[in-house]
């Protein structure tokens, strides 16, 4: 791709369907949409009503009928058990088709879903391909979950396989998935049929006669299934995202619409040819993870990087550098926090000069805000171009970005770039009305979403209106607040919601509040994000005793810490908790969350004059200080 991205906007703009009919040629159709846009029941839209086809083989069998089968398509690096692994495009497909093969053995058929919850392993790529393969939806839950969330998603999902791995590795420790699966499943409703379990050595599990399988087994002995023709608008997964209630938000992804954005945006977004490294450094169970560790590379015919490590401690803050020189990285995608520990680990990038990074070409940032600070480190480091872009679960691929398949345009450090093709972004007041360039307001992007938007949540359609259509008639409201400046550089500031981004994981504090509410002795609470340093937020909690309660309050806030790491995860972060008397709260009774976010950051709260009982605001203060907020 060339030519300007004004141009290909312009392009955009004056015929979208035209636009988006063109993209969907990146792909090979059972048959070909004639319809692109159905809009014939706003305010939802579906894109290509009448195409069919199958994302696998978009992804794999095409690739290898066209001469690319010797080519490695994963390229699995795994510090934590010293392995390595490149599977070529043939290798992939033969793995893939037997996974398919067995899913279907066990009875898993089209539109069936399939639960994945597997550590950063070549398997959980495999079996996210499989499920397209026959049409099954696959709904990934990221390993960092405990077992509570595990359940809420079984139940949500009600899959009739489940499909995960023995054991995760995290540098400090082991991280047994099977008893936790065994646990959900003990509290969910809904039983599976069958668990296909792949044994790791680190921690192999026991498994349940009747229900567990083992995975190498069940694919020694599975034929090759062949892929199945669905139509465009079939869900090819689910993903279950922080909402603003402790319910998580079931976003589904269609066929179609989401293969044409992610092949559009390899070349468009990140500037990449088919055969080229791609890497992103994130989880398989998050958004990045599935669209740009496996379909989107994949559909383009690169070479995709699945790394089971971390920027740092696997074993030094060197790991980044040696991934991209031995795989010959052209495209790094990771989120700032990763930068942050490693400049923290090696400030003057030593490390770096082990390593050479010749091919390497553009850093792409995500996840959350990219601090002007961390990105010109970054620049000054590595040399290329570091480009931010702005993204969300329900997009599936950025909404912003600085486009390096076409001439682009000066990155100004600290915005997200301008709005992707794709999107038309308009920052609005309460009252949807649009602001003045440079003035601060929600972020909404007007409607039809672009294909790869998730049509709807998992079934909960009214939900999808209401959180997201209703704010804004005739818009899709983001709940990220921001400005566009007079050049059309987007600013994306903050969330107009509960959510948090924790070291590039997108986490729910009402969800935080539901678990603390629980304790006996918790009257009410409140859960913050606070600045942090390494992670750019993370949780912290206040919490009101019952009247009466005279038990040690610093045994009661390390009793919810703890609560929050079995109930959520120990993704969640949950480390801070500390009592207090009473929470800042307006008349009305709303708990003022800015202002006691403000203190804890050492930032001047802004103190609204509705504020019930100004003088409470000493005792948060006291109550932050002891543990240690706001950081030096
Ligand atoms: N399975 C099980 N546990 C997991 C896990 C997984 N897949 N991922 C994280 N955890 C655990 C961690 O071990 C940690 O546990 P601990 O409290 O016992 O130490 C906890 O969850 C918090 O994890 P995290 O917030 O990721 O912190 P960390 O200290 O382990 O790592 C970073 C910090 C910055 C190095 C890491 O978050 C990182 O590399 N992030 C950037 C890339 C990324 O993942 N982005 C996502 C979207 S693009
Ligand atoms: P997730 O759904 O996990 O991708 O998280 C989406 C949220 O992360 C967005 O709504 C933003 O709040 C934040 N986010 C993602 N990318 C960026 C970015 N480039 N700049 C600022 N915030 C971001």
């Amino acid at each position: 791709m060339s030519g300007s991205y004004d141009a290909l906007y312009q392009a955009w703009t004056s015929d979208m369907e035209a636009f988006w009919a063109d993209r969907a040629r990146l792909l090979d159709w059972s048959r070909t949409p004639q319809q692109v846009l159905a809009a014939n029941d706003p305010p939802f839209y579906r894109w290509f009503p009448d195409g069919e086809l199958n994302t696998c083989h978009n992804c794999l069998d095409r690739h290898v009928a066209a001469g690319r089968g010797d080519q490695p398509a994963l390229i699995y690096d795994s510090p934590v058990t010293e392995t390595q692994q490149t599977f070529t495009y043939s290798e992939l497909l033969d793995s893939t088709a037997r996974a398919a093969g067995a899913f279907r053995a066990l009875g898993v058929d089209r539109g069936d879903r399939v639960l994945i919850y597997m550590p950063m392993i070549p398997e959980a790529v495999i079996a996210m391909l499989a499920c397209a393969r026959i049409g099954a939806v696959h709904s990934v839950v990221f390993g960092g979950f405990a077992a509570p969330e595990l359940a809420s998603r079984i139940d949500a999902a009600t899959p009739k396989l489940v499909v995960a791995g023995s054991c995760g590795i995290e540098p400090n420790r082991v991280v047994a998935y099977k008893p936790m699966l065994d646990q959900a499943l003990e509290l969910a409703d809904h039983a599976p049929a069958s668990c296909l379990i792949k044994q790791r050595d680190a921690a192999r599990a026991d498994l349940i006669e009747g229900r567990d399988l083992d995975w190498d087994q069940a694919l020694a002995a599975s034929a090759a299934a062949d892929c199945v023709t669905v139509s465009a608008l079939d869900p090819l997964y689910i993903l279950y995202t922080s909402g603003t209630t402790g319910d998580p938000k079931g976003i589904v992804r269609d066929h179609g619409g989401h293969a044409v954005a992610l092949a559009n945006s390899m070349a468009m977004t990140y500037g990449l040819e088919p055969g080229e490294v791609f890497w992103a450094a994130s989880d398989v169970g998050w958004v990045v993870g599935h669209s740009y560790i496996v379909y989107a590379p994949l559909l383009h015919g690169c070479a995709t990087v699945l790394y089971e490590g971390k920027p740092v401690g696997t074993p030094d803050a060197g790991a980044f550098w040696r991934v991209i020189s031995q795989h010959n990285v052209a495209v790094l995608f990771t989120a700032p926090t990763a930068f942050r520990a490693i400049r923290q680990a090696d400030p003057d990038a030593k490390l770096l000069q082990e390593y050479d990074l010749d091919g390497f070409r553009t850093l792409f940032l995500a996840g959350e805000r990219a601090d002007p600070d961390t990105v010109r480190w970054a620049e000054q480091v590595l040399d290329v171009p570091v480009l931010d872009h702005w993204w969300q679960t329900e997009t599936g691929w950025s909404i912003t970005g600085y486009f390096a398949g076409t001439e682009g345009f000066p990155v100004r450090p600290g915005s997200a770039g301008k709005p992707a093709p794709g999107y038309a972004l308009e920052v609005l007041d309460d009252d949807g009305h649009a602001v003045p360039a440079g003035d601060i307001g929600a972020l909404a992007v007007r409607l039809p979403m672009p294909p790869g938007f998730s049509p709807t949540l998992w079934g909960n359609r009214e939900r999808f209106r209401t959180a997201y259509l209703d704010a804004f008639p005739g818009y899709y409201s983001t709940a990220d607040a921001g400005m566009v400046d007079a050049d059309g550089y987007v600013w994306v500031m903050a969330r107009t919601d509960d959510i948090i981004n924790c070291a590039g994981h997108r986490l729910s504090t009402g969800a935080m509040e539901e678990v603390l509410t629980q304790h006996a002795d918790v009257a009410e609470c409140a859960v913050v994000g606070v600045q942090d340093r390494l992670k750019g937020q993370v949780p912290i909690g206040l919490l009101v005793l019952n009247a009466g309660v005279n038990r040690d309050p610093g045994a009661i806030a390390g009793e919810t810490v703890q609560m929050v790491r079995e109930a959520i995860g120990a993704v969640a972060s949950f480390r801070t908790a500390a009592v207090v008397q009473q929470l800042p709260k307006t008349r009305s009774g709303k708990i003022l969350r800015n202002v006691i976010a403000a203190i804890a950051d050492g930032r001047t709260p802004k103190v609204p004059p509705t504020i019930e009982d100004p003088s409470v605001l000493d005792g948060i203060q006291s109550a932050l200080g002891a543990v240690g907020l706001p950081r030096e």
